[in-house]
């Protein structure tokens, strides 16, 4: 789900009926695209007797019915919203309501296929909920619990390692959300509050060299870095990391910078599409919406 968590994902009222008449819009093209070329070749090959009029009228019909079925691909939501499994897009828009237990059911079956795998596995789940707030069903109620649930029937609890993190981007604020809530700076936050959105090149991005580094048992919220006079392993644990910088820079091939508002502007050419380009729509998930296990 690349771009899914921003605004014109939101499941937009009117989204359903959209689709509906733009599913419509398509067939309708469709029957008259044949019936015109139908009547164009009993026309010439002189089988059948209609005016040029009606044939000329049913083209334009074509083209107007394109008109309204490609302007509606001009929305952020078709281009933005995408759900993907591997590399494939399975819903174009997503539906966000049923996201989440999509989600989860994917997580589930991935415990099952790697417990018969030797070694260890590591799973790396985020709740779409945890970060801004999305329409939620009643089947998405207590999933977590249900990932719980897994760990526990296929007896994994004993050697399994949960860590929750609260959030996942830098995504400090969003007003305009929820009504009545507001987010204020608390004194000595660290976090992006001006830029919203933590930036990765540019003025506004510090950094540290060498790397701060924490003890996140004993300080989670990594208030306090640890120094040469507060932690023994300073020296070693910064040239270890040092070192192996070094390493992974010399296994990569360098290529031009791809991050910055220069080369990230907005181009549809290059969006993802599981269509015919600009035909995004596509719905592979259809049919799961009721797929949650039962928890007991
Ligand atoms: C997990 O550990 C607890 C406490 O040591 C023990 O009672 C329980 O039987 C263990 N469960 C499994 C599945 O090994
Ligand atoms: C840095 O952040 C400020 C807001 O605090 C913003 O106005 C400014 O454009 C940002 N600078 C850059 C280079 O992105
Ligand atoms: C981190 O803190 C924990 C708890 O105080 C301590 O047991 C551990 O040794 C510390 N780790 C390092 C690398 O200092
Ligand atoms: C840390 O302390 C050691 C000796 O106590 C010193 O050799 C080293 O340069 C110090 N490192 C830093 C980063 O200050």
């Amino acid at each position: 789900m690349p771009f899914t968590l921003v605004e014109p994902c939101w499941p937009d009222p009117s989204r359903d009926t959209e689709l509906a008449v733009n599913h419509k819009v398509w067939l309708i093209e469709q029957l008259v695209l044949v019936a015109a070329f139908t009547l164009t070749v009993g026309k010439l090959s002189r089988l059948i007797w209609v005016p040029w009029s009606l044939i000329l009228f049913m083209v334009l019909l074509i083209c107007l019915l394109s008109y309204s079925w490609l302007s509606s691909y001009t929305s952020s939501l078709y281009w933005d919203c995408v759900l993907m499994r591997e590399h494939k897009i399975t819903e174009q828009p997503m539906k966000a309501a049923r996201a989440g237990s999509i989600m989860v059911k994917e997580a589930i079956l991935f415990f099952e296929r790697s417990r018969h795998h030797e070694g260890p596995f590591l799973l790396f789940y985020s709740f779409l909920h945890v970060q801004v707030p999305l329409p939620t069903t009643k089947d998405f109620i207590g999933t977590s619990k249900q990932i719980f649930a897994v760990i526990d029937d296929l007896g994994l609890r004993n050697h399994t390692f949960v860590y929750f993190a609260s959030d996942h981007t830098g995504y400090v604020a969003m007003p305009s959300m929820v009504d009545g809530v507001r987010y204020t700076k608390p004194p000595g936050a660290q976090a992006c509050y001006e830029t919203q959105l933590c930036q990765c090149v540019g003025k506004n991005v510090t950094y540290h060299d060498p790397p701060l580094l924490f003890n996140l048992s004993r300080d989670p919220s990594e208030s306090t870095p640890l120094t040469n006079d507060t932690e023994p392993l300073y020296d070693l644990m910064i040239s270890t990391v040092a070192d192996a910088l070094m390493e992974h820079k010399k296994s990569i091939t360098p290529v031009e910078l791809q991050l910055g508002t220069e080369l990230n502007h907005e181009r549809v050419s290059l969006k993802s599409c599981c269509g015919v380009f600009p035909f995004c729509l596509c719905d592979k998930e259809e049919g799961e919406g009721n797929i949650m296990r039962s928890s007991n």
